[in-house]
């Protein structure tokens, strides 16, 4: 077997050269690091898990018509994609107050929002992925007017939608991050859906408990993450029993 060419490696997943040109193949880590890289763990099996939530995920949001990067799944830990120029702009749709909302305006976690608030935050981990305004955005050139037009209403829809889809299986969509890529087709470019949806990167909590079934539970060092990410996988039919030996190898607090 020839060796892939590596594009990119992030804290979660790897980029590897596609089958055919302007795709990519996304393989999912089981590396797990919260605070911009300053906590850092193996969780046995989260790759497969997020590989599979995300493509559900997509996969749901492309029958509505939502445009995203996913093409199809090849393997438990990979997915081919297409290659877009992703916008270093990290999207987050609250629903209810929790993580860093809750710390910077002092609400309490769990308090529902008077509204689904959306925020910028730019994609730069040297900053430590910093919030900015649509101010920033424009005048840095990251990203138009009109391009933050399409990724608001994309947001939106993908918060609507999303939120039932998890209230139909018994979990509360509290917050969640989007990332966005353009997509060149000839001389056209339109906006598609880029990265993963997984409980990396959405808040999710049980709607009788309130229990927590995302990356808090790494992040807080609440034990049982992968266990709650194959329930979330689960109880959306994706996996009848959670895959064996899910358990945390190692956390360290740097
Ligand atoms: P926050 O409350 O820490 O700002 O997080 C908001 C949402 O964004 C939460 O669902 C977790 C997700 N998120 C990421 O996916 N990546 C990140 O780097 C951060 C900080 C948050
Ligand atoms: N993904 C970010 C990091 O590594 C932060 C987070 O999800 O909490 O560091």
């Amino acid at each position: 077997m020839s060796r892939r060419k590596k594009i990119y490696e992030g804290k979660g997943k790897i980029l590897y050269e596609g089958p055919e040109p302007g795709t990519l193949v996304a393989h999912f880590k089981d590396d797990a690091t919260a605070f911009n890289n300053q906590k850092r763990g193996t969780l046995d099996g989260k790759g497969v898990l997020n590989n599979r939530i995300s493509e559900f995920v997509m996969e749901r949001l492309n029958e509505i018509g939502v445009p995203t990067h996913f093409i199809r799944r090849i393997n438990m830990r990979e997915q081919l994609i297409r290659e877009v120029e992703i916008i270093p702009i990290e999207v987050v749709a609250r629903n209810i107050a929790a993580g860093s909302l809750s710390a910077r305006l002092g609400l309490e976690e769990g308090q529902p929002l008077p509204r689904s608030i959306v925020e910028f935050y730019f994609k730069n981990d040297e900053l430590g992925d910093p919030m900015v305004a649509e101010e920033h955005i424009t005048a840095f050139n990251w990203a138009t007017t009109q391009e933050i037009d399409d990724i608001m209403a994309l947001t939106l829809r993908v918060n609507d939608f999303m939120s039932g889809m998890f209230a139909a299986v018994g979990i509360k969509l509290i917050d969640f991050k989007l990332e966005f890529g353009r997509l060149y087709e000839g001389d056209m470019m339109r906006i598609v859906l880029a990265d993963e949806i997984s409980p990396d990167s959405c808040r999710l909590w049980d709607a009788t408990t309130n229990e927590k079934m995302d990356k808090d539970r790494f992040r807080r060092d609440l034990g049982g993450v992968t266990e709650a990410y194959a329930e979330v996988a689960r109880r959306l039919g994706i996996m009848k029993d959670a895959p064996p030996n899910l358990h945390v190898v190692e956390s360290t607090v740097e």
